[in-house]
C-alpha cells in the first residue's frame, strides 16, 4: 500500500513526552494491519527553536511540510519562556490558517472505565462531536493598538466571518449529523448580544438547514449551552460553533467526560490540497512537564483519528478498541493521575501499544 508520510512536530512540554507513545501505537497498528507509515521529525514550532532562531518557524516551513500527508502535532507553549500569543500565533495557528484546516473536529465521549464528574452518567450516554470553525471568526489578525502607552490606549480585534468560511464549516457539520443515527445538529450562537456576526451565523445555519430535511436543528446561546453541556450532555449529537466558542466547548466537553488528557482533535483540510493536522486537545501542561506523568491517550487517540481520516478503518478501529479496553480495565498502576491512577505516561502508553499488537490474535 501507499506510504503515509507523517511530519512529526512534538513542540513543548508534555508534547514531547506523549509524542513517542503516539508514534509507538501508530507503528504497532501499522505492523498488525500492514500499513506503511513514515515519520519525519521537525524541531521547529517549539520555544527552544524560538530561543535559537528568534522565530517559531523557519521561513520555508510551508515548503518543508507541504509534501506530507499529515502533521502529527504535540503541543506548543511555555509562557515563562515565550509569550503564548507569540508562540501559538507563530506556529499552530499558522498551520491551521496557511494549510486551510478549516475544520477542527473533536469528539466528546464518555469512555468505559472513566470516572465522569457528572452524576449518574454511564458510557454511551455522552457521545457527540464538536465541529469548530478553525481559520477565521474571533481568531483574526485584523485590529491593532492605538495610542500605546497613553491613557487613550485602544485595542481592537475584529471578528471575521466570510460566507465561504461559515458555509463550509456548516456544510461539514450538517453532513456529519446527516450520517449519524440521531441526525441532530446544535449550533452555538450568541446572537442576542453579538449583534452583527452572530445573527449572520444563525442566518447561514437556517439557510443550510433547508438542504438537510432530515437533520433536526437547534441552537443555543453559548452561555446556556455551557450549562446544558453539564446538565444534559445526552442531548447532543453534533455541535457546531465559531472558532472561539468551539475552543471553549471542546475543553468543557472532555472535562465533563473525565479529563482533557484523553481528548483528540483533527484539524482538517477536507479538500486534501494541504496536509491535515492531528493533535491532542490539551496543551503543553508546564505544571506537570518533565515528570513523565502526562496522560498519553489524547496523543494516541489523535493518531487514531489520523488513520480514520485516511480510510485505514481496520487499523483505526483496532486503535480505538485498544484505548477503550485499557480505559475500561482502569488498572490503577497503568492509568495516570489525572484519571485517579498511580501510573505514568510509559505504563499507560505501553498498555495501549500491547493491546494494539495483540488486536488480531
Ligand atoms: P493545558 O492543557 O496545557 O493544561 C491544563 C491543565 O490540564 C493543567 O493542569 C495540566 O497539567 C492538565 N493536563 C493537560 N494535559 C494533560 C495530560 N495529557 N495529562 C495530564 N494532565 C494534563 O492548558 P493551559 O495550562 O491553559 O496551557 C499551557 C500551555 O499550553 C500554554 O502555553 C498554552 O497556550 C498552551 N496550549 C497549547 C495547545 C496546543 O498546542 N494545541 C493547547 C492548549 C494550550
Ligand atoms: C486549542 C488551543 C489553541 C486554540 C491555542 C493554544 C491557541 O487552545 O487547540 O484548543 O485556542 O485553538
Ligand atoms: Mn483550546
Amino acid at each position: 500500500s501507499k506510504t503515509l508520510k507523517i511530519a512529526v512536530i512534538a513542540g513543548d512540554g508534555i508534547g514531547t513526552e506523549v509524542m513517542p507513545w503516539g508514534i509507538k501505537c501508530l507503528e504497532a497498528a501499522a505492523k498488525v494491519y500492514n500499513l506503511s507509515l513514515s515519520f519525519t521529525s521537525f524541531d521547529f514550532a517549539s520555544c527552544a527553536y524560538y530561543k535559537q532562531h528568534g522565530q517559531m518557524l523557519p521561513d520555508d516551513w510551508k515548503d518543508q511540510l507541504s509534501g506530507f500527508d499529515a502533521l502529527y502535532f504535540g503541543a506548543v507553549g511555555l509562557p515563562d519562556v515565550v509569550p503564548d500569543h507569540v508562540s501559538l500565533w507563530g506556529s499552530l495557528l499558522q498551520f491551521r490558517r496557511e494549510f486551510d484546516q478549516y475544520i477542527n473536529l473533536r469528539p466528546c465521549r464518555l469512555m468505559p472505565g472513566v470516572r465522569c464528574p457528572l452524576a449518574g452518567r454511564k458510557p454511551g450516554d455522552i457521545d457527540f462531536w464538536i465541529v469548530r470553525e478553525n481559520t477565521e471568526g474571533e481568531y483574526s489578525s485584523i485590529g491593532g493598538k492605538m495610542f500605546p502607552g497613553t491613557e487613550r490606549e485602544v485595542v481592537i480585534q475584529e471578528t471575521v466571518m466570510t460566507r465561504t468560511g461559515v458555509d463550509r464549516v456548516l456544510k461539514y457539520a450538517f453532513d456529519l449529523a446527516q450520517s449519524r443515527p440521531k441526525k441532530h445538529l446544535t449550533s452555538a450562537t450568541k446572537s442576542n448580544g453579538i449583534s452583527i456576526t452572530m445573527p449572520y451565523w444563525d442566518e447561514r445555519v437556517a439557510e443550510m438547514a433547508k438542504g438537510y430535511g432530515e437533520v433536526k436543528v437547534d441552537k443555543f446561546h453559548i452561555d446556556i449551552l455551557t450549562a446544558h453541556f453539564v446538565q444534559r450532555p445526552q442531548h447532543f449529537d453534533v455541535v457546531v460553533g465559531s472558532n472561539l466558542f468551539g475552543d471553549i466547548l471542546s475543553d468543557l466537553g472532555p472535562a465533563c467526560t473525565g479529563t482533557i488528557g484523553i481528548a483528540p482533535s483533527g484539524n482538517i483540510n477536507p479538500t486534501g490540497k494541504f496536509p491535515s493536522l492531528f493533535e491532542p486537545v490539551h496543551g503543553s501542561a508546564p505544571d506537570i512537564m518533565g515528570r513523565g506523568i502526562a496522560n498519553p491517550v489524547g496523543m494516541i487517540w489523535a493518531g487514531q483519528m489520523m488513520l480514520e481520516h485516511f480510510g485505514y478503518k481496520d487499523a483505526a478501529d483496532a486503535m480505538l478498541r485498544a484505548i477503550e479496553s485499557v480505559l475500561a480495565k482502569g488498572d490503577d498502576v497503568v492509568i495516570t493521575g489525572d484519571m485517579g491512577g498511580k501510573g505514568d505516561t510509559k505504563s499507560f502508553g505501553e498498555a495501549i501499544e500491547r493491546e494494539i499488537l495483540g488486536s488480531k490474535e
